[in-house]
């Protein structure tokens, strides 16, 4: 295709922050959509590419089968199968891509991969997690916790009990964003990086929310309205596995920790889990997880991520 000007790419969720009402406004209306089994072609035509260095279930099937809903075409493209893993670079990738898509997701080793494949893009780049962020994801979360809360975060309290990883960096900006309040648990040595919370925590003075850091996962899970971890040993991390199963072994949602928070409280978790690490099977499985809500809403956030970021196609 003709390369666009002015693209808008998502690489972390603070391009979004001020859109999620939107974004959640409208995947709510999409997910209600394909469930009456009506579609929309609101992409037919386009293309999307999906070059991706990691793994992954969730996000490459929802990006996929959301393009394919709204009338366009994904294409999957491991980076072991492109040149880019006999070292072509990732920007002359990104120049080639553009030439013939419409956008491009990127689930990328580094951050830097990223920035570096949108510097060189000319259509929307979408992070489809790298090892600082997993904005796609934190859409799909809002959606499912707006959903259980009446479509408001005002006055809620979510709880993170783990890593202070990618999918806390994102979350914590997602929070901030919309109001919702946040008190993470983490070991001291693994607390999310520095410059995320400084703009969570900027985020925050506009929307009204409230962060809190503590190591103690009873002090964030005790009256929280929801509970949310993720695991250990992202990936990436895999040469830190016994250091990290050491610090993190009192970093787990089981029923005692649940049984702490609100009475109506659920549990969050963004899969792949490792059971009897982060969670218990019998939370993970129990009437109060909300984990498989959220893998859902992959799809229906997906749709309304590439609905924004995809310019419209002249008639
Ligand atoms: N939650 C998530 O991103 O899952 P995948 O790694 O399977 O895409
Ligand atoms: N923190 C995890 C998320 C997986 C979806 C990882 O990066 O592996």
């Amino acid at each position: 295709m003709t390369p666009a000007r002015g693209k808008r790419d998502l690489l972390s969720v603070q391009d979004v922050a001020r859109d999620l009402p939107a974004l959640l406004e409208r995947a709510s209306r999409l997910k209600a959509d394909r469930r009456a089994g009506r579609r929309r072609h609101t992409l037919e035509g386009r293309t999307l590419a999906m070059v991706f260095e990691k793994p992954s279930t969730r996000t490459r099937t929802s990006f996929e089968v959301a393009m394919s809903d709204l009338g366009g075409r994904a294409l999957y493209l491991s980076s072991t199968d492109l040149q880019l893993g006999r070292g072509e670079t990732i920007a002359d990738t990104a120049r080639v891509l553009s030439r013939y898509v419409d956008a491009i997701c990127y689930r990328a080793n580094s951050h830097a991969n990223v920035l570096e494949l949108a510097r060189s893009a000319s259509v929307p780049v979408i992070n489809a997690l790298d090892n600082v962020e997993h904005p796609c994801q934190i859409v799909a979360d809002l959606l499912t916790l707006r959903e259980r809360w009446r479509r408001t975060f005002r006055g809620r309290r979510l709880a993170w009990i783990g890593d202070g990883n990618n999918v806390l960096h994102s979350l914590l900006l997602g929070a901030a964003a919309v109001g919702l309040d946040l008190t993470a648990a983490t070991p001291e040595a693994h607390r999310p990086q520095r410059p995320i919370v400084a703009a969570a925590e900027a985020l925050a003075a506009t929307s009204g929310a409230t962060l809190r850091f503590t190591t103690s996962p009873e002090e964030a899970a005790r009256g929280a309205d929801a509970l949310y971890t993720d695991v250990w040993v992202s990936m990436g991390d895999e040469a830190e596995r016994a250091d990290r199963e050491r610090a993190f072994a009192g970093y787990q949602i089981n029923d005692a920790v649940l049984a702490l928070a609100a009475p109506e409280a659920f549990v969050l978790h963004d899969l792949p889990a490792h059971r009897g690490q982060e969670i218990t099977d019998s939370v993970l499985d129990g009437p109060r997880s909300a984990a498989w809500d959220q893998a859902e809403n992959r799809l229906h956030a997906q749709k309304a991520i590439l609905e924004l970021l995809l310019p419209r196609r002249r008639r």
